[in-house]
């Protein structure tokens, strides 16, 4: 028998500081003007001091779960996409696993930049359809303003904070993601990277005087490359859905920059008004933006139960992906789930398991 992976649950987050155009020219040589004109930009949320990444995951994964009825240890598997971890190790979807108490996941990070979500919601939809488990939770989440560099008008005019999270899981009906296409071209490595801080440049006083540990970017190459891929990208998925793109109710893509989103919308002739596009207000979430969109769309009535939706994207690495979903919606009928009281409990397991650390740790130590 077929099983499918189906999209029951959605949430997001941003951080409530924003911060206009006009705040960014009062730090770097801009205009809101050249922003708008050039990005389609006009604001973004910015972390403040309390917001990390796995904060931001948390508060979405919740209202996940909280749409899809499902309780967090019901969970086989959380992936967090990011390229903006808490930590290199551990990885943060362990920390969001420990405050979401899904006491039965597997947890990992994924790192394909800002093409990471559709990477991982595919591998979550691969691990169901095998069979191998049931209830996956997706979640882009990034403080990229974290290594934004905002000395360099380049690149910090771009990027904003935020998390997206999708829960996952097992159906016999035909429905959720149908195909997908992931791609990557490593040659383009040098054209979006944060150059220092991994094994090739550990971090050193050079390294901070030369400011490696910021995202660098050639905008032009980046430019070029996203709208080609993504273009491709969508047919490829579409094609392996055995649909054409006529079929398509609405095309979810990264939300990078407004003139990339309508060159690919010419090169798919698809209307806007079959798009979804909201960088004006967030800027760029990298991985988190696909969720976010998705969410908005559901709140604004624009994505219904039974629509075919493309998710597109692309990023650093390089890589691109797309995906093909029949949206379901939640499967379980509603039932009393109050994330805010499992925090509490969350909690106070999470102190207990680290207190019997504690105690193992004082009970060998005298051996
Ligand atoms: N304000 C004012 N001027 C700026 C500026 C800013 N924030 N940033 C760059 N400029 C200047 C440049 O210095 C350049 O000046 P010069 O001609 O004197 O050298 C001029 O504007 C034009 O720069 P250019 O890079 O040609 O602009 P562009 O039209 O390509 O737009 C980007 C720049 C970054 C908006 C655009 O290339 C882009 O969106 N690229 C893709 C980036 C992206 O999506 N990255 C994330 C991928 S997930």
């Amino acid at each position: 028998m077929s099983r499918y992976a189906h999209i029951t649950g959605w949430g997001m987050t941003v951080p409530s500081r924003l911060v206009t155009n006009d705040d960014l020219a009062q730090m770097v040589d801009t205009t809101d003007e050249w922003i708008r004109e050039r990005t389609g930009i006009r604001e973004r949320h910015i972390a403040g001091g309390e917001d990390t990444t796995a904060s931001l995951a948390v508060e979405a994964a919740l209202k996940a779960l909280r749409v899809a009825n499902l309780n967090p240890d019901d969970l086989d598997l959380i992936i967090v996409s990011t390229s903006s971890p808490e930590h290199i190790f551990p990885a943060t979807a362990c920390l969001v696993q420990d405050r979401i108490g899904a006491t039965k996941a597997g947890a990992f990070d994924l790192l394909a930049a800002c093409s990471g979500f559709i990477y991982a919601l595919n591998m979550a939809t691969q691990a169901i359809r095998s069979g191998a488990i049931k209830n996956a939770l997706v979640i882009g989440a990034e403080t990229l303003s974290r290594i934004t560099d905002w000395e360099d008008r380049n690149t910090c005019v771009l990027f904003g904070d935020g998390a997206g999270a999708f829960v996952l899981q097992a159906g016999e009906e035909p429905g959720g993601v149908i195909s997908a296409v992931m791609r990557s071209d490593g040659s383009g490595s040098e054209s979006l990277s944060v150059p220092a801080g991994g094994s090739r440049l550990p971090a050193s006083p050079e390294t901070l005087l030369h400011r490696q540990h910021y995202i660098h970017m050639k905008g032009r190459e980046v430019f070029r490359f996203a709208t080609r891929v993504m273009v491709q990208a969508t047919k490829e998925a579409v094609d392996k859905a055995d649909l054409t793109l006529d079929d398509i109710h609405l095309l979810i893509p990264h939300q990078a920059n407004q003139r990339i989103i309508e060159a690919a919308l010419r090169g798919l002739d698809i209307p806007m008004e079959r798009c979804i596009s909201n960088v004006e207000r967030y800027g760029n979430t990298s991985t988190a933006s696909i969720p976010i969109a998705t969410c908005e769309a559901i709140q604004r009535g624009r994505l219904h139960g039974g629509d075919w939706v493309v998710f597109v994207g692309f990023g650093a690495g390089l890589t691109w992906g797309a995906a093909v979903v029949k949206w379901t919606g939640p499967f379980l009928p509603h039932r009393p789930i109050y994330p805010p009281s499992y925090r509490f409990w969350v909690r106070v397991r999470s102190r207990l398991l680290r207190l019997v650390r504690r105690i193992e740790g004082w009970i060998w130590g005298r051996k």
